[in-house]
């Protein structure tokens, strides 16, 4: 993917979120919807990628921190505008150029592959990405001629009583070749009921000076699907959440209720495990074979886990690493720890990591049994193979040597274990 640049446009207003963070910038299955894109765009090879955003340019620009080459659209003047702002870099330029919209996050690798074969087989100067939807809602209509020949996108707010009828609709994705792009987005003027620049006019432009344009029909509607509103917000997360669980499924994982249970998009899990019900995991979570997980447990941050380990009911896990077939079953607290193998954690267990200011560590060591009820004052170490009663309270910085048993508030050592 050498000779293709990508843009994803994201200036915006995202008015119709009515919130005051912008709206690439909301989660969706725990990451910012922004992250979608970049994600496929990586997974396709496709090394520069440049980003227009304008409205809160500086949240926006904070967050992608050097992942993508940043424009400012100054004034918002529409999606034709916005990709005019892009000229400037990459001047010399005469490759690809996809466009995506940042806000229709559902795109997949597989359909863009798709659209970048036909325009080679076809030859085409423009391919666009449709599909074909029930309700069309507030998506452009694409208007083919009797030939079946693509004509025109018309915006729902422009669009005539038969134009609306149609129900081939525009995705906001295509693939151009960028030697004329830019002399026809300067053509396009803002003659329309919203008064913008709109980009799906440069279609017919192309059409008019006998420019190849083709299209790829998603055979899947959902992964078009544009986010405008929390609703649409809210519709994105149900399928995105649900494509997660099929592919964790396909990889042999049992998901008991997969209506209950919650999955990011950069958790994964090995094979044979068992998510039981009303189970919630977001965060860059990788969890090995053989894992038991929930009812009601809560995995979240950055964790490590490794084979055969039991997370059970009511257990929260947070920035933490478990090692083989550790043991962490009921009504547990477990943040910024280490736990090695074969570890036994109690009912009830808690790790108290934030004193009011930082938080602090616990580690705790290899085949070590922690009695229902303790609580780990961090940063604190426990050794291998040692013990502590129910209910001790393990404060800050008063280790447990390997192989002893301690008890008690604050804990203390009762005795060496026979080791
Ligand atoms: C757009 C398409 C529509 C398509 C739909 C698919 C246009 C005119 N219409 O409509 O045909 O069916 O997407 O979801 O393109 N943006 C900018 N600068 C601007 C305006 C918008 O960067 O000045 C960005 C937005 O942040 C967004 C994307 O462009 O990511 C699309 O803009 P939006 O206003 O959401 O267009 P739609 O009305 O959804
Ligand atoms: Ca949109």
């Amino acid at each position: 993917m050498k000779n293709t640049i990508a843009v994803i446009l994201a200036a915006g207003k995202g008015t119709r979120m009515k919130s005051r963070w912008p709206k690439v910038l909301h989660g969706l299955c725990g990451q910012p919807i922004i992250d979608y894109s970049l994600d496929t765009l990586k997974s396709l090879g496709i090394k520069k990628v440049i980003v227009v955003a304008g409205h809160q340019y500086d949240l926006i620009a904070g967050y992608l921190k050097g992942r993508a080459v940043l424009v400012k659209q100054k004034q918002l003047l529409g999606t034709a505008d916005a990709l005019l702002r892009v000229q400037d870099k990459i001047t010399g330029f005469k490759g690809n150029l996809l466009v995506l919209c940042a806000d229709a996050p559902l795109i997949t690798p597989g359909i863009i592959k798709k659209l970048i074969g036909k325009f080679k087989i076809s030859q085409a100067d423009c391919v666009l990405l449709t599909t074909i939807l029930k309700k069309c809602g507030g998506y452009g209509r694409v208007v083919r001629n009797d030939k079946g020949c693509i004509m025109k996108i018309v915006e729902h707010k422009d669009a005539t009583p038969p134009e609306r009828r149609k129900h081939e609709i525009n995705s906001g994705l295509y693939l151009f070749n960028s030697k004329h792009v830019f002399r026809l987005l300067k053509k396009i003027t803002p003659r329309n009921k919203k008064g913008e620049y709109y980009l799906t006019d440069i279609i017919s432009l192309f059409v008019s000076q006998g420019l190849k344009v083709k299209s790829v029909i998603s055979p899947k509607p959902t992964e078009v699907l544009g986010i405008n509103s929390k609703s649409e917000l809210a519709r994105a997360e149900q399928v995105l959440r649900r494509r997660i669980l099929d592919q964790l499924m396909n990889k042999g994982v049992t998901v008991l209720d997969p209506k209950t249970t919650y999955i990011g998009s950069r958790v994964k899990m090995g094979r044979d495990g068992i998510i039981y019900p009303c189970t919630f995991i977001e965060g860059e979570i990788t969890i090995g074979r053989d894992c038991r997980i929930g009812p009601f447990s809560r995995i979240r941050g950055r964790c490590r886990i490794a084979d055969d380990v039991e997370i059970g009911n009511f257990v929260e896990l947070a920035r933490s690493n478990v090692g083989r077939s550790a043991k962490i079953k009921h009504h547990c607290y477990i943040g910024d720890c280490i736990i090695k193998n074969n570890v036994n954690i109690g009912a009830g267990t808690v790790t108290a990591n934030y004193n009011g200011k930082e938080k602090s560590q616990t580690i705790i060591g290899q085949g070590a049994f922690i009695g229902s009820g303790t609580v780990l004052v961090a940063p604190v170490k426990v050794g291998k193979g040692a013990v502590t009663g129910a209910g001790s309270v393990v404060t800050a910085g008063r280790n447990v040597p390997a192989h002893t048993v301690v008890a008690g508030v604050p804990a203390k050592i009762l005795k060496k274990k026979q080791s």
